[in-house]
């Protein structure tokens, strides 16, 4: 028995999944309950390798659970786009499955649900098709989440359609059944879309410092960003910078102060034709919170403290005197 939170991580990892994940799995206060494995930035077979990949890198001892594909796919997404073949920038990283373990991520979230209500929450990394999955099986575990951190959805451009976002557009069926089941009933829901997201990145500098003060991680960090993302990102919008879209969600439920505090708002989904899956949204008596503010420097000098001592974090702060 201990006093921590408790913390389940749904991810589809994805190089920015990996500084989220690494963030938790480090936090003393937190007790990440167990990684639960959805098909996005890559299908299934490849997430789940990546996430064992993660705990063996960090000699944790946190379990994986494979989940589900999305309920719904487009099948003209390309989702090695970004993130590329192996969904870690096809960098080689051995993984063991000594971590991996034999009971189903909806199964395992209904477990930790019904045993510990009202206590455990979950950072949402990918398409929310494992949380779907979860109410179409048992609506009260689902019901018993104290909140769930989600990175997803957009108020203004789009990055996978001129108005959609990847996480939600990539399985808008889940999205569906998650959004109906927030309406009726109290489950806190904190939005990360790409309106807060966009505004957080590690540029060329940044990959430096990480790559000649960080360490084996550091080290890491940079070759699963440079080889394939930072390419993509100069060869689609002409910048030498990658978004850190699930870190800003993580970092969230360590430090809120650093972002906008906000008023519950009523979500709406279109589901239909050109602007299939554009949200709007208005004030409203509901528990769902989006969130379009975050003091970036901040957040990631926050982040790098997780991993690194003073000494570090000092020279990371020269680095943006400059
Ligand atoms: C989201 O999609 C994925 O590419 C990232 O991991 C993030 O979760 C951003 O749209
Ligand atoms: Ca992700």
């Amino acid at each position: 028995m201990n006093n921590k939170r408790k913390v389940i991580i749904d991810c589809d990892p994805g190089v920015d999944d990996a500084l989220a994940i690494n963030a938790l799995l480090l936090k003393k206060d937190i007790e990440v309950l167990g990684i639960t494995c959805v098909g996005g930035n890559r299908p299934l077979e490849y997430t789940y390798k990546n996430a064992l990949r993660l705990v063996d890198f960090f000699n944790s001892d946190v379990k994986v659970y494979k989940g589900v594909e999305p309920l719904s796919i487009d099948p003209n997404i390309k989702t090695s786009f970004f993130h590329g073949e192996n969904g870690f920038g096809d960098v080689e990283i051995p993984y063991t499955t000594k971590n991996l373990s034999d009971i189903n991520a909806i199964d395992f979230l209904e477990e930790m649900l019904l045993k510990y209500p009202n206590e455990v929450e979950i950072l949402a990394l990918g398409p929310l098709s494992n949380l779907a999955a979860l109410i179409l099986k048992n609506s009260k575990a689902f019901e018993n989440v104290k909140a769930i951190y989600s990175m997803g959805g957009t108020f203004s451009m789009g990055n996978i359609t001129p108005y959609c976002e990847f996480n939600y557009y990539f399985d808008l069926k889940a999205l569906d059944i998650v959004m109906n089941a927030l309406n009726k009933n109290k489950v806190v829901f904190h939005m990360f879309p790409l309106d807060v997201t966009m505004k957080v990145y590690f540029d060329v500098n940044e990959f430096t410092f990480l790559r000649y003060e960080g360490g084996k991680w550091g080290n890491l960090v940079a070759d699963i960003f440079e080889n394939h993302y930072l390419v993509k990102t100069y060869q689609a919008i002409g910048k030498t910078f990658c978004v850190l879209h699930d870190l800003v969600a993580a970092m969230y439920m360590f430090n809120s102060e650093l972002y906008d505090e906000v008023k519950p708002v009523k979500i709406s989904i279109n589901y239909e034709g050109e602007k299939r899956g554009k949200m709007s949204q208005e004030h409203g008596d509901t528990n769902i919170f989006v969130h379009k503010e975050v003091d970036s420097y901040k957040m990631k000098e926050a982040y790098l403290a997780i991993n690194y001592d003073e000494q570090v974090i000092k020279k990371y702060r020269n680095l943006n005197k400059s």
